[in-house]
């Protein structure tokens, strides 16, 4: 239920009894109001010390980290298994220098649009590269994994036109299929037959179904080989996120698709550099001629700027990198098992996950706060997902693994999550 000023009227605001999602309905003829109220819940949460979100790092995204804790007002060590550098890319020495190279060559940034002049040769050279990873015959590289998305379905889809989505996809695509304005319908999460049942009772014949890779929030994979199927039986068009996967699943390194030889099955493959590749950026890859349409259409593509030179390079570095050499990559997967077996041995629910993205059940958003709370002062860093992102009673802290992650920092972070639980049990 929408919330308005009288509901805080005589009241303290309070952040254990309120969330962000509270608030997205504000009543108020202001439109600004909503930032006042909600202001007050930030500053009781930075009291009670439960505001750990967008705190500044202060070293670069390794497995120990600096970072200023709004908490304490001070820079403190952390082990970290909350950054997407599932590969340590980011801070590889051959990708370092390729990046600080191309910096010297064509300076800081693209400075245009990429259908003007911002289009370098070192993007062409990446989307080469990057149709090959995918098996497709041409892909497009976006500024952004999230303005892929949303440059994207909004370029395809239109009113009138129906989404599936699974339902905990990633917002980047609910809000794509919005702002191109067709329908939106979710399937159970990763459900077979609750897709065919939706499909059934979808009227046009302009469908897309959107699924990922591996679940951003779960760990798990797409159950490609049974969601395809259905999908072609139906007639639908099948996108496939695969922004945690890439470099990860696959013998290539294409991910899902790849890894259960589905690849040619998908009509477009998206994915993001922001994660193994260590970088930033989006791709899509697909046939040439939708490929060829979307570059002239997917307006986050046309009216933003191009990625950089000595972003593009630094990627092109890690391909080159990886496709002589997968011990990262063999080594990140020891580490996937072996912390997988640890948190269940210590009685944790990591919940489905198959893959480096690994949760661990937290309960409900009270809860939550109070463990992310004791688990920062012990020096651990990790994700904090909170609803909305997540159901009510699924809140849970996400490890991000690395290939970088020690066996002792893996046995540390395990003890700190073990006992704090333990000690929530007061
Ligand atoms: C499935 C999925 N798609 C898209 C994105 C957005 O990518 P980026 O952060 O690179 O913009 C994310 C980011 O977490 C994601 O998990």
């Amino acid at each position: 239920m929408a919330l308005s000023k009288k509901d805080f009227e005589g009241k303290k605001l309070n952040a254990d009894n309120f969330t962000l999602a509270d608030f997205q309905d504000f009543e108020s003829d202001d439109l600004f109001e909503v930032s006042e109220y909600f202001y007050k819940l930030i500053e009781d949460a930075f009291k009670k010390k439960y505001m750990i979100y967008g705190q500044p790092f202060m070293s670069s995204p390794k497995t120990e980290i600096d970072v200023f804790d709004w908490n304490t007002n001070s820079i403190r060590k952390f082990l970290n298994f909350c950054s997407y550098n599932y590969l340590g890319f980011s801070y590889h020495p051959e990708v370092m220098k390729a990046v600080q190279a191309a910096v010297e060559e064509y300076g800081t940034g693209a400075v245009s649009a990429p259908l003007l002049s911002g289009y370098s040769g070192l993007l062409r050279q990446l989307e080469e590269e990057i149709a090959q990873l995918k098996g497709k015959e041409m892909a497009i590289v976006f500024p952004t994994g999230y303005g892929t998305n949303i440059g994207v379905l909004s370029a395809i889809l239109r009113p009138g036109d129906v989404a599936v989505l699974d339902i905990v996809s990633h917002a980047s695509i609910y809000d794509g299929v919005q702002l191109g304005g067709a329908d939106i319908k979710v399937f159970a999460h990763n459900n077979p037959n609750h897709l065919e049942k939706v499909l059934k009772n979808v009227k046009t014949k302009r469908v897309m179904v959107c699924i990922e890779g591996v679940y951003s929030m779960d760990g798990d994979l797409a159950n490609l080989p049974e969601l395809i199927p259905i999908c072609k039986r139906y007639g639908a068009k099948i996108l496939v996120d695969e922004a945690h996967a890439t470099l990860i699943f696959g013998e290539k390194g294409g991910g899902v698709a790849e890894h259960f030889g589905l690849e040619d099955e998908v009509d477009i493959a998206i994915g993001t550099f922001s994660k193994a590749f260590g970088a930033i950026g989006g791709f899509v890859a697909g046939k040439k001629e939708l490929m060829t349409y979307l570059r002239m259409t997917a307006r986050a593509y046309v009216f933003s700027c191009a990625m950089a030179p000595h972003t593009a390079a630094g990627i092109l570095k890690v391909l080159e990198i990886y496709k002589k050499d997968k011990s990262l990559r063999d080594q990140l997967w020891e580490n996937i098992h072996y912390i997988h077996d640890k948190l269940q041995e210590a009685g944790l629910d990591i919940a489905d996950t198959k893959s480096q993205v690994v949760p661990v059940i937290a309960g409900n958003d009270l809860r939550l706060r109070e463990i992310s709370k004791r688990i920062q002062e012990r020096g651990l860093y990790t994700g904090v997902v909170t609803y909305p992102a997540v159901s009510k009673n699924k809140t849970r802290l996400r490890l991000s693994i690395s290939a970088k992650h020690t066996k002792e920092q893996m046995d540390e972070c395990v003890r700190i999550i073990s006992e704090v639980f333990e000690s929530m049990k007061d």
